[in-house]
């Protein structure tokens, strides 16, 4: 496995490949590598002849008072899990390799940036799929690997290469968790012993919801007042849960079909996502 940290580094080696006819697999991340991350680098190994893996932590996409200078960064942990699990090209550039100081350009997928997480974090998805786009013009790959556990973040990329007529195939990794539920995430090192007792929640607050969406069949809009409350109570500061379309994140109706119930809180001062996608049978026409 080889570490570049500049784009013309990157291009040397990913010209050599294409010289000899294969195809690239390209998995971008923020770093501090945890078994979520490593499963997306096994699944992109199955799709291409050739793994890449970005580590930045993108400045663009945190917002005024987040945590982009206290982010996880484990630089040299991260390289020896990717050569373990058989990555070909580490990217790590410096922020000055990825932003010159005169950028004028950037990505914005209008619309569903602005809900949902968006909301919350104004501009975090401009700086997603402008990043996104500038690694997809670096690396080329014929195929890019993303979690579902960042269900809107996959919906904006998707809806990015389809508008753009971007040439790559984008592959969506169910969410590893751990033992508890919770979704794996490299904040969840910002949790207390206490406070990853309770996170274990959040999913099984998404399982509820579930459940009361196929068994039930409750209106919507009491199902997610009923699991804020039930979130509140068990200690967390939720700031949306919301029974979305699976294909746009439109707010669902109750004869939609392929769904996805989306969930953002913070625990003390962090902030969690998780989600949970399932088809719903269509109601029988009785008449
Ligand atoms: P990061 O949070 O490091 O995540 C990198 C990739 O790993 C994303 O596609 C994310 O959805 C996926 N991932 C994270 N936790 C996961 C889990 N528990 N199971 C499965 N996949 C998981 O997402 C980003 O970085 C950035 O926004 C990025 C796309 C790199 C752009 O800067």
């Amino acid at each position: 496995m080889v570490t570049v940290k500049t784009v013309s580094d990157l291009q040397v080696a990913i010209s050599m490949w294409r010289q000899a006819g294969e195809s690239i697999a390209f998995v971008p991340t923020m770093g501090n590598l945890h078994a979520g991350h490593l499963q997306l680098v096994h699944v992109a190994k199955t799709k291409a002849d050739r793994v890449v893996v970005s580590i930045f932590v993108n400045p663009s996409q945190f917002g005024v008072g987040e945590d982009f200078a206290s982010y996880p960064r484990s630089e040299q942990e991260d390289q020896d899990k990717l050569k373990a699990v058989g990555a070909d090209l580490v990217f790590l550039p410096p922020v000055a390799e990825m932003y010159a100081p005169n950028a004028q350009t950037m990505v914005s997928v209008t619309g569903i940036s602005s809900h949902y997480c968006g909301a919350s974090r104004p501009g975090h998805f401009n700086g997603v799929a402008t990043v996104v786009c500038k690694l997809f013009n670096m690396v080329q790959p014929t195929v890019a690997v993303f979690g579902l556990k960042d269900f809107q973040q996959i919906t904006v990329i998707q809806a990015m290469v389809r508008d753009l007529n971007m040439p790559v195939q984008i592959i969506g990794v169910d969410t590893v968790r751990e033992a508890s539920g919770l979704a794996m995430s490299s904040r969840n090192s910002y949790l207390s012993a206490a406070e990853k007792a309770i996170a274990p929640l959040l999913y099984q607050s998404l399982n509820i919801a579930r459940d009361a969406v196929l068994i039930e069949n409750l209106p919507y809009a009491a199902i997610e007042q009923q699991a804020l409350v039930f979130l509140q109570r068990a200690g967390f500061q939720p700031e949306y849960f919301s029974i979305c379309r699976s294909s746009d994140l439109k707010p669902a109706a109750q004869s939609d079909t392929d769904l996805v119930v989306l969930v953002a809180a913070r625990l003390g001062k962090t902030r969690l996502i998780d989600n949970i996608s399932f088809f719903k049978e269509p109601a029988m026409n009785h008449g």
